[in-house]
């Protein structure tokens, strides 16, 4: 079975946990690019500006998206939340790219609570069957092995629900 990793990340958390994800069931991994990257990496602008793209559902502008899912089984998708939303990179991606009739796994990186985030995106691939969803409190910031540890018996476990 093949397994692909998709994520957006703009301070790093998703990406590190998509990559012990991919390394833990030997996934390739797709990084999901804007064309234009919100300039700051933190503070009052990258808020302001990320705050304002999430809340209005901003169409956001993508390099390449041409992933061939024929090749795959199973997909996992992450997301950082952005103002209580799904980040409108990724929202922008599932509009998009056709994802259906795949098993997928969804998971999230956050400094509070992803559970509604989780929630949409199920909702948005509804023609998919959702293995199972998770999420991780901000990783590079605090219990980093802790939750790295975590997305990897995570990862392991869905993909032997898709295995089945
Ligand atoms: C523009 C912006 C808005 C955010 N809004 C929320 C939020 O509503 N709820 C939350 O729990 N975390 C929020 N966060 C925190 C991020 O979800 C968290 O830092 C996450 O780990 C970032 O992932 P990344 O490093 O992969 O980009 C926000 C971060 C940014 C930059």
């Amino acid at each position: 079975m093949k397994s692909l990793v998709i994520y957006y990340s703009k301070t790093g958390n998703t990406k590190l946990i998509a990559e012990s994800i991919a390394s833990e069931v030997n996934a390739d991994l797709f990084e999901i690019q804007r064309e234009k990257d919100i300039k700051s990496s933190g503070g009052f602008m990258l808020y302001f500006r990320g705050g304002f793209e999430s809340m209005t559902k901003k169409n956001i502008r993508l390099e390449k998206t041409d992933i061939d899912f024929s090749k795959y089984d199973l997909i996992f998708l992450g997301t950082p939340v952005w103002a209580w939303r799904l980040n409108p990179v990724v929202r922008s991606f599932l509009k998009k790219v056709k994802i259906e009739n795949k098993k997928v796994g969804l998971f999230a990186c956050c400094a509070g609570s992803a559970e509604g985030v989780l929630t949409d995106m199920g909702d948005i691939l509804k023609k998919n069957t959702i293995l199972g969803v998770s999420e991780y409190v901000e990783p590079l910031k605090k219990n980093t092995e802790a939750l790295v540890k975590e997305s990897k018996k995570w990862a392991k476990e869905i993909h032997q629900k898709a295995g089945k």
